[in-house]
C-alpha cells in the first residue's frame, strides 16, 4: 500500500478545517495511520521544503509555516499519493477547481491551506522528516473489501 504525507497548515488549522479535510479523505476511503499536532521547527520546515530554499518565495513560506501549529498526517491507500493531490488541487487556489479542498476553501497561493506529497518517493521522504517508524500504525480497515476489488 502507497502512503501520503499530509499537512494542514497554519491557516487550515486556525480556521477550523481540520476536521472538514479528514472526513473528505475518509469518505473518499484513504486510511489514516499517523497524525500529530505540533509547531514545526525551522529545521524541519527547512526539510520538508528543501526544493524551495532558494525560490523568493521561501522566507515568506517558511515564516506562514511556523506562524501556528499544524496537523501532520500519513494516509493510506493504492494510489494515495495522485488520489490526495486530485483532492487537495492546484497549488494557487485560484486555479484550483471547484470541489478541491484549495477550490473551496483558499484564495491566495500563500495562503493555500493544505500540503500533500508530490510523488510516492517524496511522500517517503517526508514521512522520514516527521514520524518515525512506530509511529505508523498497521491494521486492517473493516471496509477494504468494500472499497478495493
Ligand atoms: P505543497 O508543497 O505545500 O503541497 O504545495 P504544492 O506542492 O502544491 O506547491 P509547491 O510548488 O511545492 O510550493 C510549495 C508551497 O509554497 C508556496 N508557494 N508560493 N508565491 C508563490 O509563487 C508561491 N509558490 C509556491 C505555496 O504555499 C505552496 O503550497
Ligand atoms: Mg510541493
Amino acid at each position: 500500500m502507497e502512503r501520503s504525507f499530509v499537512m494542514v497548515k497554519p491557516d487550515g488549522v486556525q480556521r477550523g478545517l481540520i476536521g472538514e479535510i479528514v472526513s473528505r479523505f475518509e469518505k473518499k476511503g484513504l486510511k489514516l495511520v499517523a497524525a500529530r499536532f505540533e509547531e514545526l521547527s525551522d529545521a524541519r520546515v527547512q526539510e520538508q521544503y528543501r526544493e524551495h530554499i532558494e525560490k523568493p518565495f521561501f522566507p515568506g513560506l517558511k515564516t506562514y509555516i511556523m506562524s501556528g501549529p499544524v496537523f501532520l498526517m500519513v494516509w493510506e491507500g493504492n494510489n494515495v499519493v495522485k488520489i490526495i493531490r486530485s483532492l487537495i488541487g492546484a497549488t494557487n487556489p485560484a486555479e484550483a477547481l471547484s470541489g478541491t479542498i484549495r477550490g473551496d476553501f483558499a484564495v491566495d497561493i500563500g495562503r493555500n491551506v493544505i500540503h500533500a506529497s508530490d510523488s510516492p518517493e517524496s511522500a517517503e521522504r517526508e514521512i522520514g522528516i516527521h514520524f518515525r517508524n512506530e509511529e505508523l500504525v498497521s491494521y486492517s480497515g473493516i471496509a477494504d473489501s468494500m472499497i478495493y476489488e
